[in-house]
């Protein structure tokens, strides 16, 4: 299998839907038979309980911190071409623990190398700030996906990642891009949904995805469950969206490469 691609699902800016994106984009691939790994990078573990994994006993935290192989901490899922890494909160102690290590931002690069022809897709869900850990998953990844929340403010925050992305382009990884803007809860009723539609559209131009997220219940419940939306409810309006979104970002990463 040629080498996967890894798409770090990332944006500094809380609850813009980046969990519920990495969670059922993941599980649209495995679903469509594309072997899948979905690494939990975020403390709040909302990744791995997203999956029906809660307290699992190993964790990114000891890949990164102690090194262990990350084959050794991949979690079945219920979609057999999906396999997880989860994360709790241990992984709040990383970015301290690993303060004096040499290139630790690199940590998760090195971490993946050896396991990136096993996968045609790895999807990193990173932790909602501009830390280490979203350093090092900026600096693992060949793309970025990021997600817009489709309400006032949604651009705000973005000229600053863009700036730390930059600066990653300049040092650690200079292939870096973004392949895709999100644009997620949509509101149809909202005028205010269509005006941020239009303006990250004018900002972003054809780096915004057709497809767009819409608000949907379905979504926010299933992971009470346990389980991916695209399994839980899998005709809803959300996992239609994110069925379709799958397919088109299937497609941008084939005419990129
Ligand atoms: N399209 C949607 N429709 C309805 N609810 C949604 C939608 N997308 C996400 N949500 C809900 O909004 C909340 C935030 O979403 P999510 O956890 O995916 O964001 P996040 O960016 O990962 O948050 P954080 O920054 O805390 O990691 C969650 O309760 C989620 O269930
Ligand atoms: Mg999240």
């Amino acid at each position: 299998m040629p080498a996967a691609r890894v798409i770090a699902i990332v944006n500094q800016k809380g609850g813009v839907g980046k969990t519920t994106s990495a969670v059922s984009i993941a599980a649209c691939l495995g679903v469509a038979e594309k072997k899948t790994l979905l690494i939990d990078l975020d403390p709040q573990g909302n990744a791995s309980s997203g999956v029906g994994i809660v307290d699992a006993p190993r964790q990114i935290y000891d890949a990164l911190v102690s090194e262990v192989a990350l084959d050794s901490l991949v979690s079945r899922t219920e979609i057999e071409y999906l396999g997880v890494v989860p994360a709790g909160t241990d992984l709040v102690g990383a970015e301290v623990e690993l303060v004096s290590r040499e290139a630790r931002e690199s940590r998760l690069r090195e971490a993946i190398a050896p396991i990136r022809d096993q996968y045609e897709f790895i999807l990193i869900d990173c932790p909602p700030s501009l830390s280490l850990l979203t350093i090092m998953s900026l600096v693992a990844s060949d793309e970025l996906l990021v997600p817009l929340q489709t309400e006032f403010f949604a651009l705000e925050g973005i000229t600053q990642l863009v700036k730390t992305i930059d600066r990653i382009k300049e040092n650690l990884n200079p292939t870096l891009s973004i392949r895709g803007i999100l644009l997620t809860m949509f509101d149809k009723r909202n005028k205010l949904s269509s005006e941020v539609d239009k303006e990250a559209r004018n900002y972003f131009k054809d780096k915004v995805y057709k497809t767009v997220i819409q608000r949907n219940v379905r979504l926010s419940e299933a992971p009470s469950h346990g389980l991916p939306c695209v399994i839980y409810d899998k005709s809803c309006v959300g996992s239609k969206s994110y069925f379709k979104l799958a397919e088109e970002f299937k497609n941008k990463i084939v005419s990129a490469a």
